[in-house]
C-alpha cells in the first residue's frame, strides 16, 4: 500500500471544515502546530489514533460540503489528522458517488434519472437542462483540466433519490460555509433550470409528500404522519409518545424480547428475518459492547417509506431505537441515513437531541447519527458497518453473522427503520395481538411505496395479505402494462398476475418477492425495454466490484441488453438471452452479497414473465 504523505497543503478553508467536523488538532502529531513541550518528548499516533478511523467519512463530508470537492491538500490534512494512509483514504473517497475528487462548481443539481422519475417526465427535465444549461457532468474523475464556472453550476444524473412519490425528483447541493442540501419533488424543466441558475442561498423547498390514506383510522405506523408536529417532543408525548419505552422498562429486557418473538415481526428491509430471534441472539452474547444499527440507507429504487417515517414521525423511530437498545443490551446505537435525505436527517437529529436533553435515554445509552455518501450497497448490513467504520462500503462474507461479529467486530442488531417502528405497537398492544393482523407468516401491517403510473402515488399502509390488485386500485393505477414488485432487486408481474396476496407466503408462491415494499406501475405508454436497461445499468453502477461474478456479470448483462436494443446481437436475440441466463445464474449463485444475487431477477422476469424479448427474435 502506498503510504507516502501528500505534498499538497490544505487551504485554510479546508482546515477549518475538517477541524469543525472532528475537532481541532491537539499536537503536531495530528496536524497541529509544533512547539509544545509535550510534542518535543512524546509522539502520539499509530494504534492510539486507530480509534478515530470512523471519523473519516464525517471529515470527508465536511470537505465536500465546504469546498464542493476533495482536493489533494484537503485529503492529506484528513489523513494527517486521523492517521490514515493516503492511498487508503483515496480508496474510500473514490468509492462514494457524492464525493468529487476533481474541481466542481459549488452548486450541483443531481437529477434523478431512475425509472419512476422517467415514467413521470424526467426526460423533459434532462432536455430543458441540456438545452439551456449544457450537458451533465459525470461522476467519474475528469482530470485536472476542469474549468469551473461558478456562475453556471453543474448538473448530473442520479440514481433513485427516494422521492418517487413526487417524481421527478432532484437533489441540490451548494457547498460553502453554510452549505445547502435539499431534496425536491415535482421538478419541471423550468424549475430545474431555476434551481441550477439561482444564486440566492434560499432556493425554496418542496411541498409536503402526498399521504393518500391520511386520517384513515386503520393506520398504525402512519397514524401520526401529517397529524402530529414532527419537531416537538411535547407534541409526540401528548399523543402517547414514550409510553412504549416506559412499558418496556417496567417489563424488563427478556419480557420485551418475548413480546417481539410472539409478534412474529419480520424485518422490513428486504430479507424478512424474524426480528425477535435477532434480538435474542445479540442479548445472549457475553462479549461487550453490543451495538444497535438502524438501517436508514433506503436506496432501493422505488423505496421511500423510511424517508416518510423519519421526516414525519422521527420521535417514534428514536423511541423504538431506545427500546431495541434496552432489550438487547446495546449502549450505543447508530442511525445511518442516506445522504440524499437532509430533511429526514435534520428531523431525526432534532428528535435525538430533545430526547437526550429530556433524559429519556437513561444512563448508558445514546444514539449517534451517520450519513451515507451516495452508495446503494451501503444498505447491505455489513457494507453499512464498513461505512460507519470509515471504509469503502464493501460487504463482508457471512458467516460470521452480525449478531456475533458486527459493527467494530462486536455483536450487533441491525434493523430497518420500518421494522423498528413496529416495536411500539407491539409493546402497547402485546405481541399476540399484533400477530392477529396480517397472515400466518407475515404479521402486522406493511408499508408499500406506490409510484409510476398511478394517480395517487405515495406510501400506503395495509395489513399483510391485502391483494396487489386492491392496492393498485387504491392508488389509482391506470392502463397497466406491468408492475415491478420489490424494486430493482424484485421482479416484474403481468397485469393478469396482480391478484396475488401481498404476504411473504403469497409472494413466495408466485415466485416473486416483496423486497422493501416497492410497487411501481407501468402503463401502456412505457418503454419497458428502457426500464429493464436502466435496472441493469443501476446494478452495474452500484456493484462494489469486490467479487468477479457481480463485477463482470453486471457489465455483461447491461452490454447484452444494449446489443439487443440496437439490433447488434451476437448469435441473435436467442443467443443473447442464453448468455443473459448463464451470466444471471452465475451472479445469483456465486456472488458474495444480495446485490449480485438479485441483479438478474428483474431482467429474468422481463424475459420469462413479460416475454419482452420474444417479438424481437
Ligand atoms: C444490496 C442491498 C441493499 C440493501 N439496502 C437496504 C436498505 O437500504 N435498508 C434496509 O433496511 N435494508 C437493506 N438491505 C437489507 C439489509 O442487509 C438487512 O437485511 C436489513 O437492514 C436488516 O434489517 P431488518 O431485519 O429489519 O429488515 C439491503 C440488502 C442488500 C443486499
Ligand atoms: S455481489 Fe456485487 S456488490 Fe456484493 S460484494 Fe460482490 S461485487 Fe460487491
Ligand atoms: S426518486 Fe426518481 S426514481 Fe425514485
Amino acid at each position: 500500500m502506498d503510504i507516502r504523505l501528500l505534498d499538497a497543503e490544505p487551504t485554510s478553508e479546508e482546515r477549518a471544515a475538517v477541524d469543525a467536523a472532528i475537532g481541532p488538532p491537539t499536537s503536531a502529531w495530528d496536524g497541529g502546530e509544533r512547539g509544545s513541550d509535550r510534542d518535543a518528548h512524546t509522539a502520539t499516533g499509530g494504534a492510539s489514533m486507530g480509534g478515530r478511523r470512523h471519523e473519516l467519512l464525517p471529515a470527508l463530508q465536511a470537505l465536500q460540503a465546504r469546498v464542493g470537492w476533495i482536493s489533494e491538500g484537503g485529503l492529506g490534512y484528513v489523513c494527517e489528522r486521523l492517521n490514515v494512509p493516503p492511498a487508503d483514504a483515496w480508496g474510500v473517497t473514490t468509492f462514494y458517488a457524492l464525493f468529487a475528487t476533481t474541481p466542481r462548481p459549488k452548486r450541483v443539481l443531481h437529477v434523478c434519472g431512475d425509472i419512476a422519475c422517467v415514467a413521470r417526465g424526467a426526460h423533459d427535465v434532462d432536455h430543458a437542462l441540456e438545452t439551456r444549461c449544457g450537458p451533465p457532468i459525470s461522476g467519474a474523475p475528469a482530470g485536472d483540466s476542469v474549468v469551473i464556472d461558478e456562475s453556471r453550476g453543474a448538473w448530473m444524473h442520479s440514481p433513485c433519490l427516494g422521492m418517487c412519490d413526487m417524481a421527478p425528483a432532484a437533489f441540490l447541493t451548494v457547498a460553502g460555509e453554510n452549505p445547502i442540501e435539499r431534496l425536491y419533488g415535482g421538478v419541471t424543466g423550468e424549475r430545474a433550470v431555476e434551481l441550477l441558475r439561482m444564486t440566492a442561498p434560499h432556493a425554496g423547498s418542496s411541498a409536503s409528500p402526498p399521504i393518500p390514506q391520511r386520517g384513515d383510522p386503520s393506520l398504525v405506523l402512519l397514524k401520526r404522519v401529517g397529524e402530529v408536529d414532527p419537531t416537538s417532543l411535547g407534541a409526540y408525548r401528548a399523543v402517547g409518545g414514550f409510553r412504549a419505552l416506559a412499558t418496556a422498562i417496567e417489563m424488563g429486557p427478556e419480557a420485551v424480547i418475548a413480546e417481539v418473538v410472539a409478534s412474529k415481526l419480520g424485518g422490513r428491509g428486504g430479507a424478512a428475518f424474524p426480528t425477535g430471534r435477532k434480538w435474542e441472539a445479540v442479548r445472549a452474547q457475553a462479549v461487550r459492547p453490543h451495538y444497535l444499527v438502524c438501517n436508514a440507507d433506503e436506496s432501493e429504487p422505488g423505496t421511500f417509506k423510511d424517508r416518510l417515517l423519519m421526516t414525519h414521525d422521527p420521535f417514534a423511530i428514536v423511541e423504538s431505537m431506545a427500546i431495541a437498545g434496552f432489550a438487547t443490551g446495546c449502549s450505543t446505537a447508530f442511525l445511518y441515513v442516506r445522504a440524499e435525505y437532509p430533511l429526514a436527517f435534520a428531523r431525526i437529529e432534532n428528535a435525538v437531541r430533545q430526547c437526550r436533553e429530556a433524559g429519556l435515554f437513561g444512563d448508558g445509552f445514546d444514539i449517534q447519527l451517520r450519513r451515507g455518501a451516495g452508495a446503494y450497497i451501503c444498505g447491505e448490513e455489513t457494507a453499512l458497518f464498513e461505512s460507519i467504520e470509515g471504509k469503502r462500503g464493501e460487504p463482508r462474507r457471512k458467516p460470521p453473522f452480525p449478531v456475533l461479529v458486527g459493527l467494530f467486530g462486536k455483536p450487533t442488531v441491525v434493523n430497518n427503520v420500518e421494522t423498528l417502528a413496529n416495536v411500539i405497537p407491539i409493546l402497547l398492544e402485546g405481541g399476540a395481538a399484533f400477530a392477529r393482523t396480517g397472515t400466518e407468516q407475515s404479521t402486522g401491517t406493511r408499508l408499500f411505496c406506490l409510484s409510476g403510473a398511478v394517480e395517487r402515488p405515495g406510501v400506503y399502509e395495509v395489513p399483510f395479505g391485502t391483494s396487489l390488485r386492491s392496492l393498485l386500485e387504491l392508488a389509482g393505477a391506470r392502463d397497466l402494462k406491468a408492475v415491478l414488485l420489490g424494486g430493482a432487486a424484485g421482479s416484474f408481474l403481468r397485469p393478469d398476475e396482480i391478484d396475488l396476496p401481498l404476504s411473504l407466503e403469497g409472494a413466495h408462491a408466485a415466485s416473486t418477492t416483496l423486497g422493501s415494499g416497492v410497487i411501481m406501475a407501468f402503463d401502456q405508454s412505457t418503454d419497458l425495454h428502457e426500464v429493464v436497461r436502466r435496472i441493469a445499468g443501476f446494478f452495474r453502477d452500484e456493484s462494489c466490484g469486490q467479487c468477479v461474478p457481480c463485477r463482470v456479470g453486471t457489465v455483461r448483462q447491461e452490454e447484452a441488453l444494449h446489443r439487443i436494443a440496437h439490433g447488434k446481437t451476437l448469435g441473435g436475440v436467442a443467443g443473447e438471452l442464453a448468455l443473459l441466463e448463464e451470466v444471471g445464474v452465475a451472479m445469483r449463485d456465486a456472488s458474495i452479497c444480495g446485490l449480485g444475487q438479485t441483479a438478474y431477477a428483474a431482467v429474468e422476469s422481463a424475459i420469462k414473465r413479460l416475454r419482452l424479448y420474444e417479438v424481437t427474435g
